[in-house]
């Protein structure tokens, strides 16, 4: 059978002295990080099974939006403050497009929205794909990238290095990072996590030279189910 403790009944037991948690899944953990295997035995990646969990997990929250207006705005005005005024931006695991339209609406240019699921076509501006791939004509295109999904990637510094590679000299990948991204929080549809203080160690390395973090700010609104948020400012030196 299965059940879930609801949070009174954690209390009691917690009382009592005893801690119920989730099974751990997370099936490759260094320090301060950890990452989901959709790895078969033979090493190969088990794609169609990441897919239909992505797609399912969208589908579950179709009616959620994570990210948050008063913050795009505050990007916004930090992303013309750093590069000028963008032409063009994209932003990665995008579900209802909502932070697409309000970086249209504050910045005035061209923003697309990447979602791996069907539901894609229902929302303006987003189009049906998988973060990890790269359209050749975004390769050295974009002023801006902005996410608050990189914690879906099977393999966050393949995933990384595609979104940078889409960058203009100069440009910027904004990385939404919250209490809810940490290691605690990884899954299968939520396959990577990594401590905030983890993120500038990772990225820099990932980068080799060729990107790195340039600040990390504190979001001027988070919602009340997260300890803290902030964005990374990944910049292509
Ligand atoms: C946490 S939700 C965030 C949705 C939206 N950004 C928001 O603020 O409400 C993550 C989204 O990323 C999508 N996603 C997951 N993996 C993806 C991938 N590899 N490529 C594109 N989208 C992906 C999911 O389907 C889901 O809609």
């Amino acid at each position: 059978m299965h059940r879930t403790w609801s949070a009174s009944g954690k209390r009691v037991l917690a009382r009592l002295g005893y801690d119920i948690r989730k099974i751990d899944l997370c099936r490759q953990r260094e320090v301060g990080y950890g990452l989901y295997s959709y790895l078969n035995e033979d090493g190969t990646l088990d794609y169609e099974r990441y897919r239909q969990i992505q797609i399912e997990g969208n589908k579950r929250k179709t009616e959620r939006v994570w990210a948050i207006e008063e913050n795009i705005a505050f990007l916004s005005r930090y992303i013309e403050r750093v590069i000028g005024l963008p032409r063009f931006g994209l932003c990665h695991g995008t579900r209802r497009g909502l932070e697409q339209a309000w970086f249209r609406e504050y910045l005035n240019c061209e923003v697309l929205g990447t979602e791996i699921s069907d539901t894609a076509s229902q929302f303006p501006d987003t189009i049906q794909w998988d973060f990890h791939d790269v359209k050749p004509e975004w390769v050295g295109a974009a002023d801006f990238i902005y996410s608050n999904a990189f914690d879906h990637s099977y393999d966050p510094e393949k995933c990384l290095d595609a979104w940078m590679s889409c960058l203009k000299r100069g440009g910027l990948c904004i990385l939404e990072h919250s209490s809810g991204h940490g290691v605690s929080s990884v899954n299968q549809l939520d396959p990577f996590g990594a401590d905030i203080a983890m993120m500038p160690y990772l990225i820099v390395t990932w980068g080799k030279g060729a990107y790195g973090v340039r600040e990390i700010l504190n979001a001027p609104k988070r919602g009340n189910d997260v300890q803290y948020l902030f964005f990374i400012i990944a910049q292509k030196w």
